[in-house]
């Protein structure tokens, strides 16, 4: 039978990992013959709490799950690891000004890149989920410069499907016949959901929708989802983050399909004017393991200052943290 594959997961007794860690012992993100061995990571006072998500995944008895070791230690989690799911994050308290949510999660990330570019298995992946996401991963890439760039990207998959199935209802067509929606920028409010190439059916749809429903519900929508979730449920968005990182890392293993793509925030080569180096949100696609930037799309007025808009949040991270000497 095969290897198995060593898969990192970080914040693992938190809201997430408990919806995300059984969706890979069920072969959801690797495939159904693909057997993993889970690390997970926590901070010491939640060892106990990662322990008891533990001994759930035993009494699921999933076949493909090769074994399970806990700890409160950077570099024995990421030892040998393929797949890192960087989940756990400081997040924002009372008071705390964007510099101090910075430097905080500074403190996580930048140890975390280290221990990643120390221990990691040659091939590995890293997918951040934690917020400030984009800014997060930047600080573990640059705290890993040994380690392809590439290899680091954050999450706007969430935002990438809630596009997706707003844009679905909208139009009554079912997400299985749309192709090439696109987020751009930060994972913040300043994200931008490009419908300008989206295909329904194989037909453009940016004819068949007002631009009033774009600008005016389609784009804050998708933008403001994460706040709707948690006014509605009490908490933040979990199964469907954890949903959308099986996607996210399945499409990187597996390959995106033909005559589609997904977005993936990771470090810009310079593509559509985005600063080099900054993690942003591109329109991407995968084969061979690697993404690729989907190449020579048209980007309009309105797009262009959108897509610039998000950017400037971004470098704006980037100059706080460096500012910070975190990277
Ligand atoms: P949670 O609070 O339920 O769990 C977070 C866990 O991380 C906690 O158990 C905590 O002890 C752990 N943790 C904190 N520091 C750690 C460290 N240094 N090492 C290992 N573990 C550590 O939060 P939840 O709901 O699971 O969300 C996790 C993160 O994902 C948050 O930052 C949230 O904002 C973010 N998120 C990102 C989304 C995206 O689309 N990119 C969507 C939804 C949430």
């Amino acid at each position: 039978s095969r290897t198995p594959v060593t898969v990192t997961v970080t914040g693992a007794a938190g809201q997430i990992a408990y919806a995300l860690l059984f969706r890979i012992a069920a072969g959801d993100m690797l495939g159904p013959d693909q057997p993993v061995r889970l690390r997970l990571l926590e901070i010491p006072q939640a060892v106990g709490a990662a322990e008891g998500t533990a001994m759930e995944l035993d009494d699921g008895a999933f076949p493909l799950l090769a074994g399970i070791d806990i700890t409160d230690d950077a570099a024995v989690a990421f030892d040998g690891t393929n797949i890192a799911l960087l989940v756990g994050a400081r997040p924002r308290g009372p008071g705390m000004e964007r510099g101090d949510l910075l430097e905080a999660n500074g403190g996580i990330f930048g140890p975390q890149g280290a221990a990643i570019q120390a221990g990691a298995a040659d091939d590995v992946r890293v997918l951040v989920v934690g917020n400030p996401a984009n800014t997060n991963a930047l600080i573990a890439q640059r705290n890993a410069p040994d380690v392809p760039a590439g290899r680091f990207t954050a999450m706007t998959r969430l935002d990438h499907n809630r596009a997706l199935s707003r844009l679905s209802a909208h139009i009554e067509t079912p997400v299985s016949d749309l192709a090439r929606v696109t987020i751009w920028g930060n994972h913040s409010a300043t994200q931008y959901p490009d419908l300008t190439h989206a295909l329904a059916n194989g037909t453009p749809v940016i004819n068949r929708v007002d631009r009033s429903w774009i600008e005016q519900e389609f784009i804050p929508g998708v933008a403001r989802r994460g706040a709707a979730i948690i006014e509605a449920r009490g908490a933040s968005s979990a199964a469907s983050a954890a949903s959308a990182a099986i996607d996210h890392v399945r499409d990187w293993v597996q390959g995106t399909p033909p005559n589609d793509w997904t977005s993936v925030a990771l470090p810009s080569d310079g593509s559509y004017g985005v600063p080099e180096g900054l993690v942003s949100s591109f329109p991407v696609t995968s084969s061979g393991g690697e993404w690729r930037i989907v190449p020579d799309l048209e980007i309009d007025a309105f797009s262009r200052e959108r897509i610039d808009a998000s950017v400037a949040e971004l470098a704006e991270e980037r100059a706080a943290v460096e500012q910070l000497g975190l990277i």
